[in-house]
């Protein structure tokens, strides 16, 4: 079965037009100078996308909304932080294919300005017709979603519960896709990435990469995962069963363990989606070497630890990298308070 036909038997709608670009940050690596160490920076433009702003949870959403259809569903309830790009994609996703959506958003990060509370994501989430119910500090989440679901139901009406992050095993095909996409363009470019560099929040993209990189029969630590949710070993951990997860849903009989999966606890700082000086440097360097846009709470963090990386020589000299651009440029207008002290 060849890599594509594995995916074709899950419902999936389209929400990307095709693969995303692979591009080269020469003006950057001009920019660090000495300080990139003979290292080529390649970024996947995962943040390119035309529905909702783009980023990495559109391929996700790709087969949950094909499994909400699937199952009959016209709302779709996500739960995330409320600054959560999952949750303004999914309220774009929701709003392209027709169904509702309802969505359900925790305090996850101690930040209560009026910019973090309102603006960004929040502020997209209404724009695209979505019911946002932002809960208070210690209210439970999934106890809401369930509640809502249950009115829903009593309406006559049927939704799909999207938790966290959507990365579910059939969220995660998405990635698995990508490892795919990413697999073609590096054979057309004629290069093979030593590294591939991303952030871990929830995983899914972390899982579905590496499952699919498995299927393909590359090596999974290859990918270099910086963590911004969870401490290092409960993401390797978490991270190994949801790849391992993935590829019992591809039917795949490979499995991994936590030396297959690389994952650096060294940029998480004060905890998810609390901002560090290095992110702040991250997102400053490539916006002015490249006009490109990080996120401060998932890229930002992860490119301060690829430079870091770099500069320690954990990420070997002269090797080719693959940054992987995951979208979230909502999420500055949140934190315009901590980027605008640079
Ligand atoms: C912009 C962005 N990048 C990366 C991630 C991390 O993806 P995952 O939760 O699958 O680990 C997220 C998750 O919310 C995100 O919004």
């Amino acid at each position: 079965m060849s890599q594509p036909d594995l995916l074709s038997r899950f419902p999936r709608v389209r929400l990307i037009a095709g693969p995303t670009p692979i591009q080269r940050l020469d003006r950057l690596e001009q920019l660090l100078g000495d300080r990139r160490a003979g290292v080529s920076i390649w970024a996947k433009r995962d943040d390119f996308m035309e529905l909702g702003g783009g980023g990495n949870k559109l391929r996700k959403l790709e087969f949950l909304v094909g499994q909400a259809k699937s199952e009959g569903c016209d709302t779709v309830i996500a739960i995330g932080g409320v600054q959560s790009n999952f949750a303004r994609l999914a309220a774009a996703a929701c709003a392209k294919t027709g169904l509702a959506c309802e969505l359900v958003l925790a305090q996850m990060v101690p930040r209560d300005s009026s910019i973090y509370q309102g603006n960004g994501n929040v502020l997209l989430d209404r724009l695209f017709g979505a019911r946002v119910h932002i809960l208070a500090k210690g209210e439970d989440a999934s106890k809401f979603a369930t509640d809502r679901a249950s009115e829903i139901t009593a309406a006559g009406r049927k939704a799909f519960m999207a938790t966290l992050g959507g990365s579910t095993p059939t969220g995660c095909l998405g990635y698995v896709d990508c490892a795919f996409e990413i697999a073609l363009q590096s054979a057309e470019l004629g290069l093979d990435f030593d590294q591939i560099i991303i952030p871990n929040g929830s995983g899914g993209m972390h899982a579905g990469l590496a499952a699919g990189m498995v299927v393909a029969g590359k090596d999974p630590s290859r990918i270099r995962a910086y963590t911004v949710l969870s401490a290092e070993n409960a993401s390797l951990l978490a991270t190994v069963d949801k790849t391992n997860v993935v590829l019992a849903l591809l039917s795949k009989s490979e499995r991994v363990g936590p030396k297959d999966l690389e994952i650096s606890g060294t940029q998480l700082g004060d905890g998810y989606g609390a901002p560090t000086p290095d992110m702040v440097e991250a997102v400053a360097i490539v916006g002015r070497s490249e006009g490109l846009l990080l996120d401060p709470v998932y890229g930002g963090k992860a490119f301060a630890g690829l430079l870091s990386d770099i500069q320690n020589g954990t990420i070997s000299p002269g090797t080719n990298v693959l940054f992987v651009m995951t979208g979230g440029s909502p999420g500055l207008y949140a934190y315009a308070d901590a980027l605008n002290s640079n």
